[in-house]
């Protein structure tokens, strides 16, 4: 298992690129199942999670080219295996995003349950709900989940009213929905730009859906999709760790190919405590100078709330902030993994049910922490920026799910850190990897 050893105080300064949104590319690789048709999808990120979700691809029976780095050509044409096995659900819940496709091109699936995660349960049940509705029966046999489309072969279009916004419940329902037999109408959908994304490459396969990033999406069902080509936006939550980097540590940063837009709520948030940000234009955000950072309370929410995705780099953030400010979590049971990691660190933070209060500031002190879960173990190596001395971030492979070359980003702009490896498995960011997925 790979650690960083990093060593703080160093302030940022230079450009960074944003790579493209993990989130975004792990449906839109789902979706090319709905079609015989090649679909090309450009700026994937070089992350674990897409080699796990390209892995699933290729078990069922998909070919998948990358004539670059960055460019996958999914070929869903010749599928054989119908179901996502419990090895790769277990590493990667965002394999659940194999069902929706699965049974509206094919009319059956099946994906091991999701046990539950570092941040909670984590339930599917409104995911399997909404098949229910678009005529699907729906069983648990031993651990997995057995899906069939109704006798007729294709599911049928319906009003679905989800109780509660989900990110890749939404994705589900949209893609199962475009074969649907009608019209089907998600209301209390969720809002988020990897949403939109997804069902503007949906479009442009074929498909015929309204609505995306509001809280109601019209899908009208068609009878077969074709092929696309699809650019993945880029990462709001890799360009919100890096605005964090670079205020923490009172650097220079211009971070670039990014979508500010898609970062409203947190931006505002930054200005608020005196982070000095500017748009330089429509994809390039500077953070720069040397303010005295105030404390503000956050809750997370929904899109286009502030996102959970970024509660524990936030919190970083606050420990180096002047007063007192409570963090509250929405969206997740259990998200507040890192808050002990960084107390060893030196940080003032207590806990009282769903909400953290953080005092600050306090001079972090580097110590050997661990990363329990992929935005914790950004908040830990945030931390380790800014404290005095050595951090060194133990279980870095939950970081690599989601960020691309995380260290490698960061020491071109300044950081003091490095990747020290501490087995004999294939590290995801050397030469063998780098030769297995192009
Ligand atoms: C997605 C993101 C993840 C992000 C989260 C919230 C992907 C691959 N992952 O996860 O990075 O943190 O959105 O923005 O896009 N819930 C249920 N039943 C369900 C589905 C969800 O109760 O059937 C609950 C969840 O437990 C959670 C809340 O709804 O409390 C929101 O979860 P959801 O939006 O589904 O998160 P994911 O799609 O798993």
């Amino acid at each position: 298992m790979d650690k960083f050893r990093i060593i703080g105080g160093r302030p940022l300064k230079g450009r960074v690129s944003i790579s493209g949104a993990k989130n975004s590319a792990l449906p839109c690789m789902a979706a090319a199942i709905l079609t015989p048709e090649k679909v090309t999808l450009h700026n994937i990120p070089y992350v674990r999670d897409i080699i796990t979700q390209r892995r699933l691809l290729e078990d069922i029976g998909a070919t998948v080219l990358t004539p670059e780095l960055r460019t996958h050509q999914i070929s869903a044409a010749h599928i054989e295996i119908f179901e996502a096995p419990y090895d790769l659900v277990k590493t990667m819940r965002a394999s659940v995003l194999a069902l929706g496709p699965l049974l509206a091109r094919f009319g059956k699936a099946k994906v091991s349950l999701p046990g539950g995660c570092a941040i909670g349960t984590r339930p599917i049940d409104l995911h399997l709900a909404g098949f229910e509705q678009l005529g699907a029966e729906v069983k648990l046999e031993k651990g997995d989940v057995v899906a069939r489309a109704p006798r007729e072969g294709r599911l049928r279009g319906a009003e679905i009213n989800f109780v509660k916004a989900t990110v890749t419940g939404t994705e589900n329902l949209m893609m199962a929905a475009t074969l649907a037999r009608g019209r089907t109408t998600l209301n209390n959908a969720a809002c988020e730009p990897e949403i939109v994304d997804l069902a503007e490459l949906l479009n442009k396969m074929g498909a015929r859906i309204r609505g995306a990033g509001t809280f109601s999406i019209q899908i009208e069902g068609v009878e077969a999709l074709g092929g696309a080509e699809h650019t993945i936006i880029p990462d709001r939550i890799e360009t919100g760790t890096f605005l964090i980097a670079a205020a923490i540590t009172r650097g220079d940063l211009e971070i670039r190919d990014c979508r500010p837009e898609h970062s409203s709520a947190l931006i505002a948030k930054l200005r608020e405590v005196g982070v000095e940000l500017e748009e330089l234009n429509q994809s390039t955000l500077r953070v720069s100078g040397d303010p005295e950072l105030s404390a503000s309370d956050v809750t997370t929410q929904p899109h286009p709330g502030f996102p959970t995705d970024m509660q524990a780099q936030y919190m970083t953030l606050m420990t180096q902030a002047k007063g007192r400010s409570a963090i509250a979590e929405t969206v997740f049971e259990n998200r507040f993994m890192h808050v002990s990691e960084l107390q060893r660190m030196g940080a003032r933070i207590n806990i009282d049910g769903h909400t953290a209060t953080v005092d600050g500031p306090v001079q972090l002190t580097g110590a050997p922490v661990l990363a329990s879960d992929l935005r914790a173990s950004a908040s830990l190596v945030l931390a380790g920026l800014v404290a005095e001395g050595e951090t060194s971030v133990r279980r870095v492979y939950h970081i690599d799910r989601g960020y691309e070359r995380i260290e490698a980003k960061l020491r071109a702009v300044g950081a003091d850190i490095e990747r020290i490896r501490e087995s004999v498995t294939a590290p995801l960011h050397g030469q063998e990897t780098d030769a297995a997925i192009a």
